[in-house]
């Protein structure tokens, strides 16, 4: 294709885009079919729009600090494993038994980049080390076959809980792969259901579309709130509503204790008849850098740290916890209507949000040049937008120790949600399972590993201990397995029994 006479050009020339097309007689013919085919896809009006309305967006709410217009989660929308002990069986029991009618259907946020933890595969793909080396993916997938089972021997009745995965374009066909290549971990292939989120390209912050070589731009996923259009584009709302789900619990691949289609949480929302809900941890230090769940204006959504002074962020309610303590961890609710509401009609009413970044670009001479400070923008919505759109929202509080343990970055000395945490924080809660079960563990010399490790040699290693999830999904069924024995770590549970790997020389 010629870009002069395709009337190409002009559409280019028109959305003050020409420059994309300034190395052109450089491409070679495959270079120039890729670029011609990347171009063709792209809607310029559109995304020129796009940028007008947030770059504006966020110059406007930057000067503003929100303080005066926030309010905090009233008592009355929230739920607590810990303060409301006594209602958490009923959650449990409603949540299993939404579970096991098929109501309930999970809905994975796999599409992001990962640039921080630094590999070239999908996230979910990452094994953190633990004895068994099982990856993220593996570890969500076994979580449902269990819940699946669970709920089948309390009901007696055959179920199947959707898993839908939403993958970027860059990672669809790597996890797609990965998944068929594994069997699916024993899922039934058919309630897998891959789809894919939209790119945007990055821009400088004059709204030109940044070249990240001479015959490609630069594109990025547009968030992970690009779920709700993608699930309208995808038909996924049509699959949901053609296998009768009802409710749709939506959690992040980087998430090694994520608790998937928790019976407990989906019980508690479809009790209080909430159309959208937020799982959330106590945020205990008022400088942790973690968005809050509360109300502004009436409306509930989540404010980030740097929205609001030091001097909110540190205000306290009489019972001496932080009173904006709902920290977000992008573990939400939603009933299959409100879902298909937000899908429908509200979708387009999201604005992107701004994120400056330093983006490789090839300069007007053809260099390609590596910026130290930041130099334009990528575009991206984010799943808890929609919060603002709710009729009954609810908040569950969960422990952040059993619940919240997210994989960011790599490996580095004292590094936070890197793979050591993640496979220490897993590793010790399966230790306080078999303790709370009746095991007990020791040392090579034989004595009893005390309940709480010391710290006297430096080290606060976790016992080495991994339960499969196929054994487990929430620390259940785990007393005829370990009551009254004692164990030398490293101690794996699994569908084939009880192993002791060290002691056995394995
Ligand atoms: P993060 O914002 O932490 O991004 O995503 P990330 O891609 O995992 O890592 P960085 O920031 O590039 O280092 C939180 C969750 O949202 C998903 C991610 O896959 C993760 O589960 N996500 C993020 C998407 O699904 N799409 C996106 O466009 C962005």
């Amino acid at each position: 294709m010629d870009p002069s006479t395709s009337g190409f050009a002009q559409k280019l020339a028109e959305a003050s885009q020409s420059h994309l097309l300034q190395f052109w007689n450089e491409l070679s013919p495959e270079e120039q079919a890729d670029l011609t085919h990347d171009l063709q896809g792209m809607d310029f009006q559109e995304i020129n729009g796009f940028f007008k309305s947030a770059m504006e967006t966020s110059s406007s709410s930057k000067q503003e600090k929100m303080d005066a217009r926030m309010e905090p989660v009233p008592r009355e929308v929230l739920g607590s494993v810990t303060r409301d002990r006594e209602s958490l069986k009923d959650w449990e029991l409603a949540g299993l038994h939404c579970v096991s009618q098929s109501k309930v259907a999970v809905l994975l946020l796999a599409g992001g980049q990962g640039t921080r933890l630094g590999v070239s595969y999908p996230k979910g793909m990452y094994d953190v080390g633990l004895p068994s080396h099982k990856t993220l993916f593996q570890i969500q997938a076994e979580r449902i076959v269990k819940l699946q089972q669970l709920a089948e021997q309390k009901h007696k009745i055959k179920c199947c809980i959707p898993w839908y995965i939403m993958t970027s374009g860059r990672t669809m066909e790597s996890t797609k792969e990965y998944f068929s290549k594994h069997n699916y971990f024993g899922l039934d292939k058919d309630n897998i259901i891959f789809f894919q989120q939209g790119m945007l390209p990055a821009m400088d912050y004059q709204g030109k579309i940044i070249l990240e070589n001479k015959g490609k731009l630069s594109m990025a996923p547009d968030g992970n709130g690009g779920l709700y259009r993608a699930l309208g584009n995808q038909g996924i709302m049509d699959d949901m509503e053609r296998r009768g789900v009802e409710y749709i619990h939506v959690y992040c691949v980087d998430n090694v204790l994520v608790k998937v289609a928790d019976p407990a949480f989906v019980g508690f929302c479809v009790q209080k008849g909430a159309d959208c809900g937020a799982k959330v941890v106590e945020k205990t230090n008022p400088t942790e850098a973690v968005g809050v769940v509360c109300k502004v204006d009436g409306r509930y959504q989540v404010v980030e740290y740097s929205e609001i002074t030091l001097a909110t962020a540190e205000k306290r309610s009489a019972d001496g916890r932080l009173m904006f303590n709902s920290g977000n961890v992008a573990n939400h609710f939603f009933s299959f209507s409100f879902l298909r509401d937000i899908v429908q009609k509200y979708e387009p009413k999201l604005q992107h949000h701004v994120a400056q970044k330093k983006i490789p670009y090839v300069n007007p001479q053809g260099q390609l040049i590596k910026p130290d400070k930041p130099n334009g923008i990528k575009m991206e919505k984010f799943v808890f937008d929609i919060f603002q759109f709710a009729k009954t929202f609810v908040v569950f509080e969960v422990l952040r120790e059993d619940e919240f343990s997210p994989l960011k970055n790599a490996d580095s000395q004292d590094g936070k949600d890197t793979p050591t945490t993640a496979r220490h924080t897993l590793m010790s809660l399966h230790h306080r399972w078999v303790l709370n079960a009746g095991g007990h563990f020791i040392d090579e010399n034989g004595r009893r590993v005390p309940a709480i490790p010391s710290l006297k040699d430096g080290t606060d290693l976790p016992i080495k201990c991994e339960i499969s999830p196929l054994v487990s999904y929430g620390g259940e069924g785990l007393e005829e397995l370990v009551k009254g024995r004692e164990f030398h770590p490293t101690l794996m549970i699994d569908e084939n029994g009880v192993h002791e790997l060290v002691k056995n020389g394995v």
